[in-house]
């Protein structure tokens, strides 16, 4: 085997074998492969593309890579599902999808990320719960989920490694951005989980990772075609990032939304329905409903009875947070010692908003990283986001600060005024779910 001839056989368009795709990321993983050759394959396939085989071939490659989680021995009396976000503002769902999942009978282990760039990730904002302790053993994972119904963890360095060296080099090497190659990292991962049941919830809008709708919907099918190609029942939404998710961005901020919502104190109704939608589709996909009525209503019941809210204060506690958390979380999450609203400049329609400035204003903030070693200041964020379409008074704000001092504030703020736009007449307003691919 001889990495030079994949590379050249890519590069000149030709389609690649199973066992060749295997081999090489065989070398990936065990270094016998270098970076410049990762570099070469990864722009040959970014101009060439990848037949679907191909794609299928290497999600799997990469997947063999490292060590999968296997459910079958526990007889679990549900199916294992779990849904993934390409990522945005205030996309909080995570946290209250998992528990509603699991209260309406599914097993969902979720192996979840740090933020990236203007991203927030669910990884950080669980890391805010004091004590939770997002990297379990495998054997302990494995009681969580079945005792409790859902674990929501860190992703081990033994999950997938040849991603983590692939997608190193493809970061500084301007190749990221190929459908193939994404739809490839992203399943390795969710694939060595053992899922019976993903459903992908594709971004689109200005928060979203993808750079306009066309990319979305071509990720969404793409990522559709792998996964049932590698044996997971998947589908997609593509749902709306035009403007945060949640009323809030930042680590504690979010939690204490995801909290909030769970036990009915406040429910922002586009964070619900995105919830709604997504978990639907996964309880349909399961087999957990018989119609999208029959899912709804078990949601419904879920979050009225207060199950989803009791498995998520056990599974916070399973993994170390405290018992009390989701009676007494103001208790265990700091608020940031700076509040600043920030006022429209003139009165008007919220036309538009730049849903990743914000993201970055959170960063900033202090709330995400630019390096992989900062430390974070979960109390950070954003919270009261006016709304698009929303007519603002030049005396009302349009949003708040949460700043860890007077500085940091005045910084967001400056940021802040330009990411949002006003206009005399309103929007037209948007689609939350455009479209589901199956
Ligand atoms: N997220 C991933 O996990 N992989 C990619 O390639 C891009 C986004």
């Amino acid at each position: 085997f001889l990495p030079q001839e994949v590379i050249r056989r890519k590069r000149d368009g030709q389609t690649l074998s199973a066992e060749e795709i295997h081999q090489f990321v065989a070398g990936i993983t065990d270094d016998s492969v270098a970076d410049s050759q990762i570099a070469a394959l990864a722009m040959a396939v970014y101009f060439r593309g990848m037949e679907l085989e191909e794609n299928v071939a290497l999600a799997l490659a990469m997947r063999d890579s490292g060590r999968c989680l296997h459910w079958a021995d526990l007889n679990l009396p549900g199916p294992v599902l779990d849904k993934h976000s390409t990522g945005g503002v205030g996309d909080v769902v995570s946290l209250m999808l998992g528990p509603l999942i699991a209260a309406c009978g599914g097993f969902v282990p979720m192996i979840s990320g740090r933020g990236l760039g203007h991203t927030g990730g669910t990884l950080d904002k669980l890391s805010a719960i004091p004590g939770y302790n997002p990297f379990p053993t495998p054997e302990r994972l494995r009681q969580v989920v079945r005792e409790v119904g859902v674990a929501i963890i860190g992703q081990t360095s033994d999950l997938a490694p040849a991603d983590r060296r692939f997608y190193a080099t493809r970061d500084i090497t301007a190749t990221v951005e190929s459908i193939a190659l994404i739809t490839a990292s992203i399943l390795s991962k969710k694939l060595a989980a053992g899922l019976d049941v993903l459903v992908m919830d594709v971004k689109a809008g200005s928060g979203a990772f993808m750079p306009s709708m066309a990319a979305s919907i071509a990720l969404a099918e793409r990522i559709v075609e792998v996964g049932n190609g590698a044996g997971v029942r998947t589908s997609a939404l593509i749902t709306d990032m035009s403007q945060p998710l949640a009323s809030s961005a930042g680590n504690s901020l979010e939690t204490t939304e995801a909290v909030r919502y769970l036990k009915g104190e406040e429910r922002n109704p586009r964070l619900h329905a995105i919830t709604m939608a997504l978990c639907s589709e996964m309880l349909l996909a399961g087999g957990l409903a018989a119609s999208e009525d029959d899912a709804r209503l078990q949601l419904e019941q879920a979050l009225d009875s207060g199950r989803a809210a009791e498995i998520f204060a056990r599974m916070v506690a399973e993994l170390g947070g405290p018992a009390d958390f989701i009676e007494h979380y103001p208790r265990y999450l700091p608020a940031a010692p700076a509040l600043r609203p920030v006022y429209a400049e003139r009165s008007g329609f919220v036309a538009a908003m730049d849903t990743r400035a914000l993201g970055m204003a959170v960063c900033a903030l202090g709330g995400g990283r630019r390096l992989a070693s900062d430390q974070l200041d979960y109390r950070v964020g954003l919270t009261q986001f006016v709304e698009l379409g929303q007519w603002v008074a030049a005396d009302q704000p349009l949003l708040l600060i949460h700043a860890a001092d007077e500085s940091g504030a005045d910084e967001a703020a400056r940021r802040i005024r330009s990411a949002i736009s006003l206009s005399e007449a309103a929007p037209a307003a948007l689609p939350l779910v455009y479209q589901t691919i199956h």
